[in-house]
């Protein structure tokens, strides 16, 4: 499988892409209750963004994702962490995955990846996987650097548009449509769905978006590295106007529980 999370793309986005602020991380411990009993899997872990915050309030955590460039700089990353397995899998792999585990997976999150995987068939599967009170959850990290609503947001935009000749619409899931059907279908696999929200604003520089914009393209639209400083010069030169680059930024969290009396 090939989904271009590769090469210097797995770098960009190791380099560039925001982790998680502590209280994401609290939420799903008291969403889940987890304690150092429990086993979590992070799948489309990436480079580790969830992962390895969560790996210190569990007693291990399975980092799966399909992708081995991502898996090996999470690996780095992780230098010297003796709680985190880094597995080469899909969503698809989750029920064998969770027959291993047993009675100690306490939550399956999933990370600004969801658009990528059957999510009704997982959500059916971890209702039958998770122990009481453990369940899914599926966080998002702020809206694409190029569909906020700011004025160098728009520019972004333009500029992307008119480079890669094409309309920029994806939303990777973050949507309220794509939101409200996950909800729907956590409720329909039999899980208690809640949402928690963290907010919060950071500046970026130029080079933090032209990062996060080669972290988000398929390996084979990232520019040429000659081609690199010419499009991070334009690119500066378009959004200069409309400094500076605050992003307002919204981490949703929405669990879906197994009850805990069953
Ligand atoms: C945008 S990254 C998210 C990384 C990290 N979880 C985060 O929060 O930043 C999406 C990840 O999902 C992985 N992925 C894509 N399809 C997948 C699937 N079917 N099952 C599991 N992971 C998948 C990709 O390889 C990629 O590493």
């Amino acid at each position: 499988m090939d989904l271009g999370f590769r090469g210097e793309v797995a770098d960009f986005y190791h380099r560039f892409r925001r982790g998680y602020p502590p209280a994401v991380i609290d939420s799903l411990v008291a969403a889940f209750e987890l304690t150092s009993d429990d086993v979590v899997v992070d799948l489309g872990c990436g480079t580790g963004q969830l992962t390895l915050p969560i790996a210190e309030r569990v007693r291990s955590v399975v980092g799966m994702d399909p992708e081995p460039d991502m898996l090996l700089r999470g690996r780095s990353a992780a230098n010297g962490v003796a709680n985190v397995s880094w597995m080469i899998g899909s969503d698809a792999d989750l029920p064998a995955l969770g027959r291993l585990i047993g009675g100690r997976l306490g939550a399956v999150t999933v990370g600004q990846a969801l658009h990528w995987m059957r999510h009704e068939e997982l959500f059916h599967a971890v209702a039958s996987l998770a122990r009481p009170g453990g369940g899914v959850a599926v966080v998002t990290n702020g809206t694409p650097l190029w569909q906020q609503d700011t004025a160098w947001s728009r520019a972004l935009r333009g500029y992307l548009e008119d480079w890669l000749g094409s309309k920029v619409t994806n939303t990777c899931g973050t949507d309220d449509a794509s939101q409200r059907r996950y909800r729907d279908s956590l409720t329909a696999a039999g899980l208690e769905p809640a949402v928690v929200s963290v907010d919060y604003a950071d500046e970026l520089s130029v080079e933090q978006i032209v990062g996060g914009v080669y972290s988000a393209l398929p390996v084979d639209r990232v520019p040429a590295p000659e081609q690199r400083p010419g499009f991070a010069m334009r690119l500066g030169e378009v959004l200069q106007p409309h400094g500076p680059y605050v992003e307002q930024v919204r981490v949703t969290v929405l669990t879906g529980r197994i009850r805990s009396g069953r």
